[in-house]
Formats: C-alpha cells, sequence, structure tokens
C-alpha cells in the first residue's frame, strides 16, 4: 500500500515534469520531422553536398537568433537553469563548417531560405516578448541535436566522404563527454522552472510551433535544392544536345 503510493506519487511527478510534457506534446511533430524529405534522405544514408550546404546555411541563421536570445535573456529565471552556452553554443561550430565548405569569404556568400528567416524572426520576437519560451526552442534544437543529430553526424561523414572531422564541427559537442547523461541533467533544470499554468501551456504550444518551424525550414530548404537539380539537369541535357549536334 505505502509503496503503491509511492509509485502513485512518483507517476503523478513525472507527469507533470516539464520534459515529461513537452516530450509527449511533440511527439508526433517529431515523428513527421523525421518524415520530412531532408530527414528521409539522412535516414537512407545518402545526404547530397547541396543539401548539407544549405542546412548549415540554416543552422547559422536560427543558431545566431537563438543564442543571441538566450544570451541576452540569459539571468531570466525560465532560461538561467536551460542556460549552457560553453557545452552546447553551435553558432562558431557552424561558422566553421560554413568557412570549410564556402571558403573565408562565406558571408558573402551564403543564401537563407525564406522559411529560415521565418523562424529567427519568431526567435527573436520571443526573446524580447516571451523569453520564458525560449526554453521550448532550446529543447528541440539542443536536444535533437543530441540525440539523432549525433546519428546525422555521422551519416554526413560517411555519404561526403568527409575526413578528420572537417565540416562537421556542427555535431560535435567537446563540453559534453555523455550525450545521456547531459540530457538528463538538462531534463532535470527544465523540471526545476516554476511556472504558472498559462505559461506552461503557452510553452507547451511553443514546443510544437518550434518542431513546425523546422520542418518548414527542411521542406523550403528540399524545395530549393530539388529546383537547383534540375536546373543543373537541364543545363546538362542542353550541353549534351549541343554537343551532339556539333559531333554530328
Ligand atoms: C530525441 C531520432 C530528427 C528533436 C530523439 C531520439 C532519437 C531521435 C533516437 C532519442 C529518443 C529518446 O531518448 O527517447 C531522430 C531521427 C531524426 C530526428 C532519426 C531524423 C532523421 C529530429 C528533428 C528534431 C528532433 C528534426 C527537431 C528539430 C528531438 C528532440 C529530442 C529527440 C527535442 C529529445 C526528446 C526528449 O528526450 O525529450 N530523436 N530525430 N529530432 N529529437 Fe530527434
Amino acid at each position: 500500500m505505502e509503496t503503491e503510493k509511492k509509485m502513485q506519487t512518483q507517476v503523478e511527478l513525472t507527469d507533470s515534469d516539464l520534459s515529461e510534457q513537452i516530450k509527449a506534446v511533440t511527439k508526433d511533430s517529431h515523428v513527421r520531422a523525421e518524415n520530412t524529405e531532408l530527414m528521409l534522405a539522412y535516414q537512407r544514408g545518402n545526404v547530397s553536398l547541396p543539401q548539407y550546404k544549405l542546412l548549415l546555411c540554416s543552422l547559422y541563421e536560427i543558431y545566431q537568433a537563438l543564442e543571441e536570445a538566450l544570451d541576452n535573456n540569459s539571468n531570466h529565471p525560465s532560461v538561467a537553469p536551460i542556460y549552457f552556452p560553453l557545452e552546447l553554443a553551435r553558432l562558431e561550430s557552424v561558422e566553421r563548417d560554413l568557412e570549410h565548405f564556402y571558403g573565408q569569404d562565406w558571408r558573402e556568400k551564403i543564401v537563407v531560405p525564406a522559411a529560415t528567416k521565418i523562424y529567427a524572426h519568431r526567435l527573436r520576437q520571443i526573446g524580447k516578448d516571451n523569453p520564458e519560451y525560449l526554453v521550448a526552442h532550446a529543447y528541440t534544437r539542443y536536444l535533437g541535436d543530441l540525440s539523432g543529430g549525433q546519428v546525422l553526424g555521422r551519416i554526413t561523414q560517411k555519404s561526403l566522404g568527409l575526413k578528420g572531422g572537417e565540416g562537421l564541427s556542427f555535431f560535435s559537442f567537446p563540453g559534453v563527454s555523455s550525450p545521456n547523461l547531459f540530457k538528463q541533467l538538462y531534463r532535470s533544470r527544465m523540471n526545476s522552472i516554476e511556472l504558472e499554468e498559462e505559461e506552461r501551456k503557452g510553452m507547451l504550444q511553443e514546443a510544437v510551433r518550434a518542431f513546425e518551424l523546422n520542418i518548414q525550414v527542411f521542406d523550403d530548404l528540399q524545395k530549393m535544392v530539388s529546383v537547383t537539380e534540375r536546373e543543373s539537369e537541364l543545363m546538362h541535357t542542353t550541353t549534351r544536345n549541343r554537343c551532339t549536334r556539333h559531333t554530328s
């Protein structure tokens, strides 16, 4: 009986934990994110260079906005417990990867797809108006990077034949020795945040929105890659036709 009571209390506690609620409420969105063309390409083990380069461009915009908003709100009572710039910050690593692929003048060369601008705009907006919602965005990106993201790194390396970790800094977290233990710590920090009921509801909604924004970014990116591929196919066909005419 006593044990039962304890178990009940534990279940109740778990049910009200933000980390559990956020995972539950984004479960379907996670499946949808996994099923975007880009993520399916990853799961098939063949990501292309144009896909990866565009992804890095988007990640640059996203992490610039996210990390600036987190830095500006690092003392906010909801943000402070999950503020881990040394362990998690991705901006500099994305910059290194962009320099690897685009060269020193990468800042002039990168492109920012429309859906990425919308995502970055949302991050800046909540950084000003609802800093507590940053928890939902930091969770979606960083815990994702520490989970499935680790496999994505290995697939990128294999698909593109990258050597010595070059162009792959984004996936590496030198300040995190065990992603699983770190995720546990992160979840317990999330659970320590005190929220009014309305704030909690808003945060859970924002987490679904964060996944949705990521899905839009992936879809947008895939459309751009497909257009580029079709254009280059067309150019090849035109060149081949010209060559055939010349030689005949
Ligand atoms: C967790 C796989 C894409 C966000 C996880 C976990 C796996 C995984 C295996 C660990 C689950 C657990 O510990 O219980 C994948 C695969 C993906 C993918 C294979 C695509 C190929 C994404 C994307 C996002 C994302 C695109 C968000 C933008 C998350 C988050 C978690 C997570 C936030 C932590 C869940 C939690 O423990 O609360 N993913 N993922 N994932 N993933 Fe993904």
